[in-house]
């Protein structure tokens, strides 16, 4: 048992998407969300630069007194998990992978898009898990471009979310995907706007979320790191940014009109 908290960091608002879903599924865990929010977006950053943020980030994480460590961030796993791991060896940190294993899978005309951002693309990561499990399947990918601003500046149900998303999903649709990858974890804040583009095409969209929160579930429990049942978790929410930005990201987390 252990009633520390989960610490869970992205470049900015996107890694909500998956504190909802610890936050849903684990709900005697306590979380620490960060929020970079001063050097958002990462997307177009150089791999130093992202592993810099990132170790920052985790480090205030720690100084909290965190337990475990979710980079619920692609763009930050792709730039810096070895790292992180090889610098903090005592403490377990989950990083975020596109589901591209589960979008092969289910993919019947063997034609899978994946959204990310132009680092998570360029990434090994990235290729590596193309290579692995899209041997016989055509991966469309492409960056979200605007994505990242666009849930940043909360700005999710205006006409310039929905032709930004146009832009990007309807090539895709295009070239016969049947499948659609969300790997960014800002990106599930526009998956409305990303169906209106689908329409009734039998399209399906698959984000990292729930399998992330499962895989902390299952590291909780084989480390023995579970807050005990009866726990009042606490929520606190943290940012490189300014407090007007920490306020937003608090109340983000708790509205969930949005989707
Ligand atoms: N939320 C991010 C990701 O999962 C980072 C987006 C950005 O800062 O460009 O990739």
């Amino acid at each position: 048992m252990n009633n520390g908290a989960i610490g869970v960091y992205d470049s900015g608002f996107g890694g909500l998407s998956v504190w909802r879903e610890l936050h849903d599924s684990l709900p005697a865990e306590s979380l620490i969300y960060l929020g970079d929010g001063k050097n958002c977006p990462y997307g177009g950053r150089s791999k130093e630069q992202i592993a810099a943020f990132a170790e920052a980030a985790v480090g205030r994480l720690l100084s909290e007194g965190c337990k475990m460590i979710v980079v619920a961030c692609n763009t930050a796993t792709a730039a810096a998990i070895d790292k992180l791991r090889g610098r903090w060896t005592d403490t377990p940190i989950v990083g975020l992978e596109p589901a591209i294993k589960p979008a092969c899978e289910r993919s019947k005309t063997r034609r899978v898009g994946v959204l990310a951002t132009a680092h998570s693309l360029a990434g090994d990561m990235f290729h590596r898990t193309a290579e692995r499990y899209a041997a016989d399947v055509e991966v469309v990918a492409a960056v979200g471009e605007g994505f990242v601003e666009i849930v940043e500046q909360g700005m999710e149900s205006t006409p310039e979310a929905e032709q930004a998303v146009r832009r990007v999903v309807e090539p895709m649709l295009a070239r016969g995907v049947d499948t659609i990858v969300l790997g960014c974890t800002h990106y599930p804040f526009l998956r409305r706007q990303i169906e209106c583009v689908v329409g009734d095409r039998r399209v399906e969209i698959i984000d990292s979320g729930k399998a992330v929160a499962r895989r902390v579930a299952d590291l909780l429990d084989r480390l023995s790191l579970r807050a005990d049942g009866g726990h009042m978790p606490q929520y606190r929410f943290l940012s490189f940014a300014d407090e007007e930005y920490r306020m937003r990201l608090e109340s983000k987390a708790f509205d969930r009109a949005g989707y």
